[in-house]
């Protein structure tokens, strides 16, 4: 059962965030106009954007609640579910994928046992399979948690990589 608005709007945005929020609205002409920097807000927040936060971004931003669903769906860069706290996001775009992102891939998705967009069942690692992340100089590259890039990857390199990713974020 959803949540009713009201209950959930101190829940996803506390006064701060609500500001920030209000920030946001006054560089457009239209709230609509913000639902793409509002989302990317509740999913730094909370990993992920639920329906429930959905509706909660459109009641804010005065939208109907399909709007913020499609915008939610239509970009791969949304989490439409949780993901785990080392969310590898590993491009094959054109530059990596020459340079052997795909056997990046492949090694980390066997290793971890787990295929695109899956998580581990420790909730430790995500992976998934991503567009050019403007890092073509240095491919093969993958970025963690949204923020890390790592770059110039090789198969001798990813143990390593993960170990230490692992301990950094848990
Ligand atoms: S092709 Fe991978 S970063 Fe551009």
């Amino acid at each position: 059962m959803s949540i009713p608005y009201q209950e959930m709007k101190d829940n996803f945005f506390n006064e701060e965030e609500l500001k920030i929020v209000n920030n946001h609205l006054k560089k457009y002409p239209h709230k609509m106009a913000a639902t793409l920097p509002v989302l990317w807000m509740i999913q730094d927040k909370y990993g992920w954007i639920s329906k429930d936060a959905m509706r909660y971004v459109a009641g804010l931003l005065d939208v109907p609640p399909d709007h913020v669903y499609g915008v939610v769906t239509f970009y791969t860069m949304y989490n439409e579910k949780p993901v785990g706290k080392v969310h590898l996001q590993i491009c094959t775009n054109v530059s990596c994928m020459l340079n052997g992102a795909y056997d990046i891939f492949h090694y980390i998705s066997d290793k971890l046992k787990i295929k695109n967009k899956e998580t581990t069942t420790d909730g430790i690692f995500t992976i998934e399979e991503v567009e050019c992340l403007g890092s073509c100089g240095t491919a093969p590259m993958m970025q963690v948690n949204n923020r890390e890039y790592h770059e110039n990857l090789s198969l001798d390199k990813i143990d390593t990589l993960l170990d230490e990713l692992k301990s950094k974020h848990i």
